[in-house]
């Protein structure tokens, strides 16, 4: 493995507290039931009680939950799948893994969620699903998608990986479509390292989720605890999420509200700060859109993105691109075959840079990241 480099200012730091560190090493303590228990009970009501859905399920990843979710949905050969490419890799793979081909349809830019008519464009006689992402804490055109998938029939997906907590007019995000599915790896608005979760208001699709989570048994009864051997009743996978990262979640969630508030006090620090550069866009999605700003990014012009991602560098300031396009990815260009033309977001990944942040960056942090940036410019 490559050594890590050595940043000044990160790209993203965990916010932790010493409640994390009980919260884990109580479960260590009791020295039973480590697997799936109590805990993933409790962390997913309190997900559900958050996001204001009727249920959720815990799975092992953000990438488990929606393949969960595309299974739960009966999508699979044959089927089209709608997706955005500025997202990670795994939007699109959900598709494949379960045999279904992902289109992909561009993005707009207020957002830089996908694009509504261009989805409509997308549409053919094989699409079942739409799989809209909310990118880096930005809720996307959300309610115009849903209007879209109802009109066509197709199940609608919330990518809302990046977005836990974000809302449009008090309605959080991961609750306008049929499902949506959260990450808690560790760059997230809460993380348990590794770890996801889908929500929902189908009772059936619930129970299918807790199926395809476990081997596609029916758990009437804690499995290790219980003596019992139960009924396998569908294929199913080992999608579970342990006690140890579940108790990690409750500590985490309750403090939800402080982490967003903190992250959007500080953007809008960082915003303001923004403006005296006037060679760097910010994203300005509607007003009435809550954003928890999991990422901060902007977009650098006249093709200067690269050499000030290697300035900054150089000053031990972390960037990264969020995202390359996943339709020009080796294994969608080659392996795949994919050609295709999206304008938007080919420019837009040409000139998205992501910045440091996260809940308890310093004010003097975001000062000398805009200074780094205005000195760039200066020397041209
Ligand atoms: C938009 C998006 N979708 C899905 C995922 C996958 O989540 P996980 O890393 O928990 O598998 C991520 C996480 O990086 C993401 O950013």
């Amino acid at each position: 493995m490559r050594k890590a480099m050595n940043w000044d200012i990160p790209l993203f730091k965990i916010y932790w507290d010493k409640e994390d560190i009980e919260a884990v090493s109580d479960v260590i303590r009791k020295g039973m039931m480590w697997t799936a228990g109590p805990a993933v009970k409790k962390f997913e009501a309190m997900i559900a009680d958050y996001v204001g859905t009727k249920y959720c399920v815990c799975f092992n990843s953000g990438t488990s939950a929606l393949h969960a979710v595309l299974l739960a949905y009966d999508i699979g050969r044959g089927d089209e799948v709608i997706v955005p490419s500025f997202t990670f890799v795994s939007t699109c793979n959900a598709p494949l893994f379960v045999g279904a081909k992902p289109v992909f349809a561009d993005i707009e830019e207020d957002t830089l969620g996908l694009d509504p008519e261009d989805v409509e464009r997308n549409i053919s006689k094989r699409t079942k699903a739409i799989i809209a992402v909310h990118y880096g804490g930005i809720p996307c055109k959300v309610e115009e998608l849903r209007e879209i998938a109802k009109e066509y029939g197709l199940l609608m997906v919330e990518d809302a990986a990046e977005a836990f907590g974000a809302e449009i007019r008090g309605r959080k995000v991961g609750t306008f479509g049929d499902a949506g599915v959260f990450s808690f790896c560790q760059n997230k608005i809460i993380t348990t390292g590794e770890g996801g979760c889908a929500v929902t208001n189908s009772r059936e699709i619930y129970n299918k989720f807790l199926l395809l989570r476990s081997h596609g048994r029916r758990e009437d009864e804690n499995y290790f605890s219980s003596n019992k051997s139960p009924e396998y009743i569908d294929l199913g996978y080992n999608f579970r999420m342990s006690e140890i990262v579940a108790s990690l979640g409750i500590s985490q969630i309750k403090k939800v509200g402080d982490i967003i508030n903190k992250r959007r006090k500080m953007a809008e620090f960082f915003l303001k700060k923004l403006k005296e550069v006037d060679r760097v866009e910010t994203i300005l999605p509607p007003e009435d859109y809550f954003c928890v700003y999991q990422l901060f990014s902007v977009r650098v012009k006249e093709g200067k993105r690269d050499k000030l991602m290697e300035y900054l560098s150089k000053e031990k300031i972390m960037t990264k691109i969020y995202f390359k396009p996943v339709h020009l990815t080796y294994f969608y260009r080659e392996k795949l075959g994919y050609r295709c033309s999206l304008p938007v977001t080919e420019t837009v990944s040409n000139e998205i840079l992501t910045l440091p942040f996260y809940p308890q960056i310093a004010r003097e942090e975001v000062i000398r990241i805009v200074e780094g940036i205005k000195r760039f410019f200066v020397r041209g």
